[in-house]
C-alpha cells in the first residue's frame, strides 16, 4: 500500500504542476473541512472531511490544511488541540505521513501563518470566507473543474482502495444474505452487515439501504423496519469506506416461495447487468449504454407480459420504461459514492447537453482507461411511477395491470457492481468477492 501510495502522490504533483501552470498559479491550498454543528447544539453531524483534500490525505479529521506547490513537498499543517473531552488525531506511527512535511499546531488561527507565502494561491475548501478574509480566492471554478476532471481518472492506489472496499462490503453483503435467508427483518440485516465489515454506521460510504418487500423499490429507502420478517424480496444496497474510498454494491433476493414471475425477473435483470458490465471499455458512451438498458428492459417486461400491445421501439419511444427505471445506469465511483468528473467534457469543464429524455443519468460521455463507475440497471412496481401511467389516456393500454398488483407488494430489483476501465475493457472489482445468488 504505501508505494502505490507514494506512486499516487508522485502523480498527483504531476498533475498539480499542470494545474498551477495552467490557471497561473504558485500553490493551492486545501482544507480538511469543519464540522457542521446542530442548531443551538453542542453536537456536531458525523465529519466528512474535503474530498479534495482526501484525494492527497487519508487523514479523516477536521481543520488541517494541504499546502500545495510546484517541486516542493507537500506542507500539511496537522491541527491536534490539547483538548480532554475528545480523542484527538496523531500522525504517530501512520504509513502515509512520509509523504508531507508536517507542521503541527493547537491553535486554528495559527494555521494561516504556518502556511507560509501564499500569493497567487487558490483556497478548495469549505472555509471559504475565512480564506477570502485572509486575501485568497477561494474555489475558483476552473479549479475546481480542472481537479474534478483528475480525480475521475483513479491511479492504481485509488483502484487498489476500492477494490478492497469491495472485498470487505462482499463479507457484509454475505452476512446480510445468510440473515435474510434465516428470516431477519431490515435492522437485523443492517446490523449483521456493519457486524461483518467492522464498522460503525458513521462510517459507511452512504447510509444503508434494506428495503424488503414493497420497499424494495423505495430507490433511497432509509428506515430498518423490525416488523417485517421472512419477506420475499430483499434489496440491499451497502459500500463500505477503505483510506476514504468507497464501495457501492447492490443484491437483490428472494426465495423459493417469492412469486415466480418476480424470481423469473430477477434471473433476468442478472443477466443484463452482467452484459452490461461486458460491454464497459474505453471510448463507450455511458449515455448508449444507458439507451441499451432502456431497450433490454422493455424487452424484458414484454417476455414477462407486464407490457403488452408494442414493440421495443414503441416502449421506447413512449418511454414507458421510464416508469419501471427511472435512474441512471451508474455513476462515477471514488472518494465521494456519486464522484465527480461524469458531466465533463474535458479538464475545463464543458458540460454535455443534459438529455430531457434520462435526467437522472449522472454520466454521460465516453469513457476513460482508469475511470471506476457502477453498473446498476433496476426494474421497479413503484405506486408512485405507475399511478401516472394509469391516469395516462394514451399509454394505459400498453400495461397488464392484473400482474402489475401482484408486483407491487414485491418492490423492486437493483443489481449493482462496480467495475474499472482497463485498457483492454474492463475489471469487475465486485464479482471477484460477490456473486449475485440471488435465491436464498
Ligand atoms: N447507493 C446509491 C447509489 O447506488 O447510487
Ligand atoms: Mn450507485
Ligand atoms: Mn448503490
Amino acid at each position: 500500500m504505501s508505494t502505490l501510495f507514494k506512486q499516487h502522490i508522485r502523480h498527483q504533483i504531476k498533475r498539480l504542476e499542470e494545474i498551477l501552470s495552467e490557471h497561473s498559479l504558485d500553490g493551492l491550498v486545501l482544507g480538511a473541512g469543519t464540522p457542521f454543528v446542530y442548531f443551538r447544539d453542542d453536537q456536531e453531524a458525523p465529519f466528512h472531511p474535503n474530498p479534495y483534500f482526501t484525494h492527497w490525505c487519508p487523514e479523516r479529521s477536521p481543520h488541517h490544511f494541504l499546502h500545495l506547490r510546484a517541486g516542493q513537498k507537500p506542507k500539511l499543517v496537522f491541527y491536534t488541540p490539547k483538548d480532554y473531552w475528545y480523542e484527538q488525531p496523531s500522525v504517530e506511527g501512520i504509513d502515509w505521513v512520509d509523504e508531507f512535511e508536517v507542521i503541527q499546531t493547537d491553535n486554528l488561527e495559527a494555521r494561516w501563518t504556518l502556511l507560509g507565502e501564499t500569493k497567487r494561491h487558490v483556497f478548495i475548501g469549505s472555509e471559504e470566507k475565512e480564506a477570502k478574509e485572509k486575501g485568497f480566492v477561494a474555489n475558483a471554478d476552473k479549479v475546481l473543474a480542472h481537479l474534478d476532471w483528475f480525480r475521475a481518472e483513479k491511479t492504481s492506489y485509488e483502484i487498489d482502495c476500492i477494490e478492497k472496499a469491495n472485498e470487505n462490503a462482499a463479507i457484509g453483503h454475505k452476512a446480510a444474505r445468510k440473515m435474510f435467508k434465516k428470516g431477519a427483518n431490515e435492522l437485523e440485516v443492517h446490523l449483521a452487515f456493519l457486524e461483518a465489515v467492522q464498522c460503525s454506521e458513521y462510517e459507511l460510504p452512504y447510509p444503508s439501504i434494506v428495503g424488503m418487500n414493497e420497499k424494495s423499490a423505495t430507490l433511497h429507502y432509509q428506515k430498518k423496519r423490525t416488523g417485517v420478517k421472512k419477506a420475499d424480496v430483499m434489496l440491499i444496497d451497502c459500500g463500505a469506506r477503505v483510506r476514504g474510498y468507497a464501495s457501492d454494491i447492490t443484491r437483490t433476493y428472494v426465495r423459493k416461495k417469492t412469486p415466480r414471475i418476480f424470481r423469473n425477473l430477477l434471473g433476468t435483470m442478472d443477466a443484463l447487468q452482467k452484459s452490461l458490465c461486458k460491454q464497459v471499455r474505453p471510448g463507450v458512451s455511458y449515455f448508449d449504454l444507458q439507451v441499451k438498458t432502456h431497450r433490454a428492459i422493455a424487452e424484458i417486461l414484454l417476455d414477462a407480459g407486464v407490457l403488452k400491445g408494442c414493440d421495443v421501439d414503441l416502449a421506447f419511444e413512449k418511454e414507458l420504461t421510464n416508469v419501471f427505471y427511472p435512474h441512471g445506469l451508474g455513476h462515477m465511483l471514488g472518494i465521494q459514492v456519486h464522484d465527480v468528473g461524469g458531466f465533463q467534457k474535458d479538464h475545463t469543464g464543458a458540460d454535455d447537453e443534459q438529455s430531457p429524455k434520462f435526467p437522472k443519468l449522472r454520466m454521460r460521455r465516453a469513457l476513460r482507461v482508469n475511470e471506476v463507475v457502477t453498473v446498476e440497471p433496476g426494474l421497479y412496481f413503484m405506486p408512485l411511477r405507475l399511478e401516472g401511467l394509469k391516469g395516462d389516456d394514451d399509454l394505459r393500454k400498453y400495461v397488464k395491470w392484473s400482474l402489475i398488483d401482484e408486483l407491487v407488494p414485491l418492490g423492486g430489483i437493483r443489481i449493482e457492481d462496480n467495475v474499472v476501465v482497463t485498457n483492454s475493457g474492463y475489471r469487475n472489482l465486485t464479482r471477484p468477492y460477490l456473486k449475485s445468488d440471488y435465491l436464498v
